[in-house]
């Protein structure tokens, strides 16, 4: 998969190597998984500014039956229905501003091939042997209960839907015998699991005695073919955990591999996290892997009628709150909100209500009042800052504290205190207008120079803002910069470019743009919201009427109809597309003007064929560019159904460029 940002690795840099869990593409990304996403790219967003060859890896998980049943469903092979759901991932990442440096598909070749080659060296060892399954399986959460776990009712005890009764043969992985060295390595290493709570939780579940773990199955095809028995597929857990090590270039390409292996961080949903925490490293121990530094279990994003979910009908999709309020405002409240490893809870009251108050308020204004009073009072130039006072240098000793507990909370993934510390900055910096009373000063010309001071100050406060923003948000940042005359300063700005309070350059000029958040009223959005949900429900109605009468839903209008323009078109001449089989380009006279088209011809018709005949164009089509070349209308042919093509010409010779009507 083609990376959102492309970079070389850098042998003589220190790495930091985070991931997210790899998704289930079974459905359509809701924004629960979009808040692991975002506090990894804002991880990964901070380290490279600190000088780290960063690594950021996400991707898709697409085997198992689960996707096998929901493809049958639809009609589909597996990888035409996971093909089409990963395209909308991409989608998603990409709007929400995701860059990661790598995506990987549990369906690459890559993948597989090392996939294969784990579970054979564990087979070969001795660490997976054949034995027989048998026990309560949920398919839906494809996961295994043992008779103990499952109440009368049998049903799920995480989901509450109905189990399966399986029975089979497959192939179980050793790692009872990990147990005591998983235990010793989570007692010495305080931070391999965290938050400390689920660190806790995670060390009763493995003294309470871990069981060989069944690896492969029997009961679906969707899935790597088992190296050693060509009747099972391997199971999700030793295919899915393993993207963390075949995406680096485990067994494919060591120099790479050695280079980032240890992952720094491992983030994922607490759902995840005993996956994560007990059979991953357990793996990692057969294979003599060192362990990643850390896994992060956060917590649920929630609704306020619970856990999302499609049968409840309260699943938030992301596309619709960026579409709606952008997404910097999206990034800010999943970062700000919810207190990273705590559940929390999403309501579009409590976004409004975060923009208004943190981004339009308290960093809008500041913006718009620095902004407007280096207009007003120096002609948008940035003045030159002369003697400093008291005032002055404690907003000065303020920022570098703030970048300083900024840095230091990020490094703990605490992203919600880094932001409110960030805050208090924003208000520091309104509280030193009021301070320093800048309107007060403009009136009296003998002020001059302490006005320059104080907006020099507020504008150089604005670009240690926008440069802490840098982590957690994309456009913001730029666009404060554009305004403060220092877009460029802030693009390339290092973390370590805060220290340099004076870096505006006086002289530069600044541009009152937009407002960087409007306010929003509440009222006035649900109302709208629910004007244009009416207005669908009204359009599906109308449609679904039309369906049941019966009348063909292609129809157009007379007016419809008369917007289209038909020509008469001369074939000047014809050319062949290069790289392509069946493409010609033809210059065509049209009276008044020369167009040239692009059309399937090449294969019916020979250059020569072509040149001088007659044919018929619709002319008023947008121009659209196929294989490299401009296509200025298309023209008219019938194919019938063995694909031979006739094309339609006037009876007779008229001028080019006769309407047809
Ligand atoms: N495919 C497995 C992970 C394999 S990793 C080797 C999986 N996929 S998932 O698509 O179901 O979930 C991916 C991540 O999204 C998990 O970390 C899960 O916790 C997270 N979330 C799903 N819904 C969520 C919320 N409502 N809130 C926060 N995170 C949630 O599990």
């Amino acid at each position: 998969m083609k990376p959102r940002r492309r970079r070389e690795m850098n042998m003589s840099k220190e790495t930091f190597y985070v991931t997210t869990p790899i998704y289930y593409p079974s459905d359509r990304l809701h924004i629960g998984h979009a808040y692991t996403t975002t506090a990894a790219d804002s991880i990964a967003r901070f380290k490279e500014m600190q000088g780290y060859d960063t690594m950021f890896l996400t991707g898709s998980d697409e085997h198992g039956q689960k996707i096998e049943r929901r493809a049958a469903e639809a009609g589909e092979e597996p990888q035409q229905y996971v093909d089409k759901i990963v395209a909308t991932f991409l989608d998603l990442w990409q709007r929400l501003g995701i860059e990661y440096d790598q995506f990987i598909r549990t369906t690459d070749e890559n993948h597989q091939r090392v996939v294969q080659k784990i579970f054979q060296k564990l087979y070969d060892q001795g660490d997976i042997y054949l034995d027989k399954y048998e026990g309560w399986y949920c398919t839906p959460c494809e996961s295994y209960w043992q008779e103990r776990q499952v109440s009368e009712e049998e049903v799920c005890p995480d989901c509450g839907r109905p189990l399966e009764w399986v029975a089979e043969e497959s192939y179980f992985f050793k790692m009872s015998k990990y147990a005591d060295r998983l235990l010793e390595h989570i007692k010495e290493h305080p931070d391999f699991i965290q938050p400390e709570s689920r660190r806790n939780e995670m060390i009763s579940f493995i003294e309470s005695g871990l069981d060989d773990l069944s690896v492969s199955r029997t009961t679906f095809d969707w899935g790597i073919e088992c190296p050693v028995n060509e009747d099972h597929v391997i199971y999700v857990w030793i295919d899915a955990l393993s993207n963390y090590i075949t995406a680096m270039g485990f067994l494919s390409n060591e120099e790479k591999f050695n280079h980032y292996w240890p992952a720094d961080i491992h983030l994922v949903g607490k759902d995840i996290l005993r996956f994560h925490t007990i059979i991953w490293p357990s793996i990692l121990m057969a294979l003599e892997l060192p362990l990643p530094k850390q896994v992060f279990g956060h917590g649920w994003l929630l609704t306020e009628t619970g856990k999302m979910s499609k049968s409840v009908g309260n699943v938030v999709d992301p596309l619709e709150l960026i579409e709606d309020f952008g997404r910097d405002a999206i990034r800010y409240f999943l970062l700000r909100e919810v207190q990273f490893g705590s559940d929390g809870t999403y309501s579009t009251e409590a976004l409004i209500q975060r923009i208004n108050s943190d981004l339009a308020n308290d960093l809008g204004n500041l913006l718009n009042r620095t902004v407007s009073m280096v207009e007003q009072y120096f002609s948008a130039v940035v003045p030159a800052p002369a003697a400093e006072l008291e005032v002055d240098r404690d907003l000065k000793e303020t920022a570098r504290e703030t970048r300083e507990r900024v840095a230091e909370e990020l490094e703990g993934l605490h992203f919600t205190t880094a932001l409110e510390e960030l805050w208090q900055f924003v208000r520091r910096c309104n509280k030193y207008i009021d301070q320093t009373r800048p309107w007060i000063l403009g009136r009296d010309e003998n002020k001059q120079e302490r006005l320059g001071t104080i907006l020099y100050n507020l504008l150089a406060g604005l670009r240690q803002i926008a440069v802490m923003l840098k982590p957690f948000l994309v456009d913001t940042p730029e666009k404060i910069g554009r305004q403060i005359g220092a877009q460029q300063n802030i693009r390339r700005a290092d973390w370590e470019d805060l220290a340099d309070w004076q870096a505006l350059r006086p002289g530069s000029r600044v541009d009152k743009g937009e407002a960087l958040f409007p306010r929003i009223d509440l009222d006035e959005y649900f109302q709208q919201k629910q004007e244009s949900s009416r207005q669908k429900e009204q359009e599906e109605e109308q449609e679904e009427k039309k369906k049941e009468s019966g009348e063909p839903d292609n129809l157009i209008s007379f007016r419809e109809f008369k917007k289209l323009e038909l020509k008469i078109a001369r074939v000047v001449r014809a050319e062949r597309i290069s790289g392509s089989d069946n493409l010609l380009k033809l210059i065509v006279d049209l009276g008044q003007e020369q167009r040239q088209l692009v059309a399937g011809l090449a294969g019916h018709y020979s250059e020569e064929e072509l040149q001088d005949r007659e044919i018929v164009i619709v002319a008023n089509l947008e121009p659209a560019e196929i294989f490299g070349v401009t296509s200025q209308g298309m023209l008219l042919a019938a194919e019938d159904e063995d694909g031979s093509l006739a094309l339609l010409q006037p009876e007779t010779r008229v001028e080019p460029g006769s309407p047809i009507s």
